[in-house]
């Protein structure tokens, strides 16, 4: 790292975190006189006993609740404008979103539609849409429900075309929630399922973060901390979950989003055109992607790959050993390793080579990766 260039390094917003402390959301309102919630989630999660707690939690205390929960399982932008629509109905005070990286995403866009009215894809980070983000955002607040995006401590939001079903990404230090309630106990009930792909989403961003090119230090260290928190916890969140290997995972998967502002690679990108193309979920697209993506990044980064061996706490730490471990923690959660499994054919490969060239994820990468080598690594994992 060259220490004679000046950096910025920044940091999360604050995060209270513990078993039950979304019980204190009421009263942070209150002290906050906020009592006009607009709840953003999803269908699945708002029919959740804890949803309905928290609601009448609430209500209970003098708060007004409205809850806006039709959104696709990867958001698009009429999804956000449908949300706006029912701020300005109602007239609230503070956005909440509860629930994954879905939720929270169409929340964080919600939080820059309500004071920038033009067209949502003008504020595109990629094509430097960042700089119009100019305007006061409403009081927002996250409460995450899964363990894998970590979106609760970001400031991006990804959303996708309705027609094109390219993903956009929405991005200002003014999307950071005020306050991000973890909670554990909110994850306890998550299907083995969903909790194996979101997790290996978490471990895919601590990875990708440690070895990305860009330097910083700081998310290094964070990132190597969050791969041992799943190392040690995925499996038993899966199989046999209690509520240390819960909040294992809520606290790798915050620590994954912290350190992925140092940038992710090869493996996003791999996973982003599934999800655009196939609406394959987020977590299980990096999931099956990973360990033929860290097998490319391999040479060239040598010593980074011996220290994720040693975060990992494997036997032998070379770069191989961690693809092999890998592999093997894929077939303990149920991931395939094979993109046909997951409904990925030969006709596909074609165009996942375009669209994952043209991903925003894989300039970070430790090395280029080229159309071919994307393609050659649709083909290994095919
Ligand atoms: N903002 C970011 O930095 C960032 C980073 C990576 C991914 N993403 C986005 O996040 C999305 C994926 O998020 P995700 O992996 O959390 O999945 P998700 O939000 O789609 O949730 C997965 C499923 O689990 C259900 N669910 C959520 N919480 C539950 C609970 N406690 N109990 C039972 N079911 C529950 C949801 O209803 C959904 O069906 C994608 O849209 C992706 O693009 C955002
Ligand atoms: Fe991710």
């Amino acid at each position: 790292m060259d220490h004679s260039i000046i950096r910025q390094f920044n940091f999360p917003a604050i995060i209270r975190y513990g078993a039950n402390v979304v019980k204190e959301l009421p009263s942070y309102l209150k002290q906050n006189h906020l009592d006009k919630a607009l709840i953003v989630s999803d269908p699945v999660v708002s029919s959740l006993p804890f949803f309905k707690a928290i609601v009448s939690d609430l209500q209970s205390n003098g708060i007004a609740v409205e809850v806006f929960n039709d959104i696709h399982k990867n958001p698009v932008k009429s999804d956000v404008y449908k949300g706006v629509d029912l701020w300005d109905a109602t007239q609230r005070n503070v956005m909440i979103g509860i629930g994954g990286g879905a939720a929270l995403d169409v929340a964080r866009a919600m939080v820059l539609r309500v004071n920038h009215r033009e067209d949502l894809f003008k504020y595109d980070d990629l094509i430097g849409g960042d700089i119009y983000v100019t305007n006061e955002v409403p009081f927002f607040i996250t409460i995450p429900t899964t363990s894998g995006t970590g979106s609760e401590v970001g400031r991006s939001a990804i959303i996708a075309d309705d027609e094109t079903h390219q993903k956009k990404i929405l991005f200002s230090p003014k999307l950071l929630a005020k306050i991000v309630f973890a909670d554990p106990m909110l994850t306890m009930d998550l299907p083995a399922a969903v909790t194996a792909a979101t997790g290996m989403d978490a471990l895919t961003h601590n990875m990708e973060a440690f070895i990305a090119k860009n330097d910083h230090p700081i998310c290094e260290g964070i990132a190597l901390e969050g791969m041992r928190l799943i190392a040690l916890s995925l499996e038993k969140a899966v199989h046999q979950p209690d509520l240390s290997a819960r909040g294992n995972m809520l606290l790798a998967s915050m620590m994954g989003a912290i350190a992925f502002q140092k940038g992710l690679g090869v493996v996003h990108s791999l996973a982003h055109p599934l999800s655009s193309l196939l609406d394959t979920h987020h977590g299980l697209a990096n999931a099956v992607n990973l360990p033929y993506g860290m097998r490319f990044n391999i040479s060239g980064s040598e010593d980074k790959f011996r220290r994720m061996a040693r975060a990992l706490e494997l036997k032998e730490e070379t770069g191989d050993a961690v693809v092999k471990y890998l592999f093997e923690l894929n077939t303990k959660v149920n991931i395939p390793h094979r993109l046909k499994e997951i409904g990925v054919g030969d006709e596909h490969i074609e165009t996942l080579a375009d669209l994952a060239f043209a991903d925003f994820a894989h300039p970070n990468n430790p090395k280029p990766v080229s159309r071919e080598d994307f393609k050659q690594l649709y083909l290994q994992a095919l």
